[in-house]
């Protein structure tokens, strides 16, 4: 459900013309849907209603700030991965009490911060960071409220550079050593065991994976619990997918939340979510205009104004975004089939290969669709193209939220050293 449609041949956001935005803006342009993003934000919370339940926004998935500070007056917390992530929730005004702090390479100062401020949890991932993370409480006087990360070693399904839950990723600490971790965590006086957390991976469409790894989780909580550990709170992670295509069905978030609802029925467990795709992703599109046509043998392309830089997903997880022309296309424009690439110069900048879509003249304008989360994130100012500007909607106004630097601002932080001036 998003809030893009034509109105009058033309793809509007709510109540603004896109071709508007893209007049003013320039492309290639993020926009936003706050109407969308307040929805989302609305039916996940709706969904655990009655339940003590946490919903802390993940803001990998879309850090800007206006977007952060929308979700923040729907009551959202934030799952952040970084000190900035951190003090970029704060600034949008997430209260610390809110906000948990995930990732398995946090730095002292990160640790620091996240005390400083009073979080509501570290999600640890490793033996080693228990034993930093208790130094830096210790030396501050402080006891901070930890989940371990478990690895489930549960397959998520779906691409695999987004799974996080089997034994061989990076993430979480291996399943058999968590009853052992938790012991040491009673030794150790800078940090305190609340719960136990688990998170198995991205864009996940059916429930059977996360429900498998859910119950193994709960019954490590049981188990725990038995041997003395006072348990309060679980973290079941983000990962529920969104549609990126119109064959896409992924579990709706009433299914998501009656799931939950059972595996953690009657434990007086907090529960803790982490959404950010289900929030963000079709709250955002991209908008870009077609340079040029160049025909190859086999092949037509269509070369647009947008790069990998941009929006890496295509590149990355050779993911699909729906193409929509900006201009609602009269019944007999021919339809064609374009690798539709970027400026790029890489093979990799490509978004879509032998797409099937309406002819696409140069100069003209589309949309890549559900490109809300992990879009504009991602972008990079690789090239030499200066960052992607981003735009917020809210009904008939718009605002940009994160301007297209100039170029002197894009080198402003390069420094030529004293012996080549
Ligand atoms: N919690 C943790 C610990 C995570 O690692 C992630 C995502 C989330 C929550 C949020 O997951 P979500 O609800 O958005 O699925 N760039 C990739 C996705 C990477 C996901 C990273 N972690 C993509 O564009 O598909």
């Amino acid at each position: 459900m998003h809030h893009f449609n034509y109105k009058n041949g033309r793809l509007h956001c709510e109540g603004v013309d896109l071709h508007e935005i893209a007049d003013t803006v320039g492309t290639p342009v993020y926009v936003y849907s706050s109407a969308t993003l307040r929805r989302h934000a609305k039916v996940i919370a709706g969904a655990f209603d009655g339940m003590d339940c946490l919903i802390a926004y993940s803001v990998k998935a879309n850090g800007n700030l206006a977007v952060l500070k929308t979700l923040a007056a729907e009551g959202c917390g934030a799952d952040v991965v970084s000190g900035g992530e951190l003090q970029k929730a704060l600034v949008a005004g997430i209260p610390a009490s809110k906000i948990v702090f995930s990732g398995v390479g946090k730095t002292r100062e990160e640790m620091a911060l996240g005390l400083r401020e009073g979080i509501h949890q570290f999600n640890v991932e490793s033996g080693a960071e228990l034993e930093v993370l208790s130094e830096v409480a210790t030396s501050m006087g402080k006891v901070a409220p930890i989940t371990l990360r478990v690895n489930p070693d549960v397959a998520a399904g779906g691409h695999p550079n987004i799974s996080t839950g089997k034994a061989g990723d990076k993430f979480g600490v291996p399943w058999d050593d968590a009853p052992a971790l938790y012991e040491r965590i009673k030794t150790l006086p800078g940090v305190k065991a609340v719960g136990v957390d688990v998170h198995i991976g991205s864009q996940i469409g059916d429930l059977g994976p996360m429900r498998a790894a859910f119950e193994k989780t709960i019954g490590l909580v049981k188990s725990l619990r038995a041997a003395g550990h006072d348990l309060t709170r679980i973290d079941l992670g983000g990962g529920l997918g969104i549609p990126y295509k119109a064959s896409d069905n992924p579990a709706p978030p009433s299914d998501y939340a009656q799931m939950i609802r059972e595996v953690t029925e009657g434990l007086g467990l907090q529960v803790v979510l982490e959404p950010g795709r289900v929030i963000a992703g079709n709250a955002g599109v991209m908008i870009t205009e077609a340079l040029y046509h160049k025909p190859a043998p086999d092949r037509t392309f269509l070369i647009i104004d947008a790069g990998m830089n941009d929006l890496m997903r295509p590149a990355l997880y050779q993911a699909h975004h729906d193409i929509v022309p900006l201009s609602e296309p009269s019944a007999d424009k021919p339809m064609v089939e374009y690798d539709v690439v970027g400026p790029i110069c890489e093979s990799t900048d490509k978004f879509a290969t032998k797409r099937h879509m309406p002819e696409v003249e140069p100069g003209a304008r589309i949309a890549f669709m559900s490109s809300g989360a992990y879009g504009a994130v991602l972008s990079s100012q690789y090239n030499a193209r200066p960052l992607v500007a981003e735009v917020l909607v809210d009904d008939a106004q718009y605002a940009i939220v994160r301007r297209r630097p100039s170029f002197d601002e894009m080198i402003a932080l390069e420094q030529t050293p004293d012996w080549l001036s």
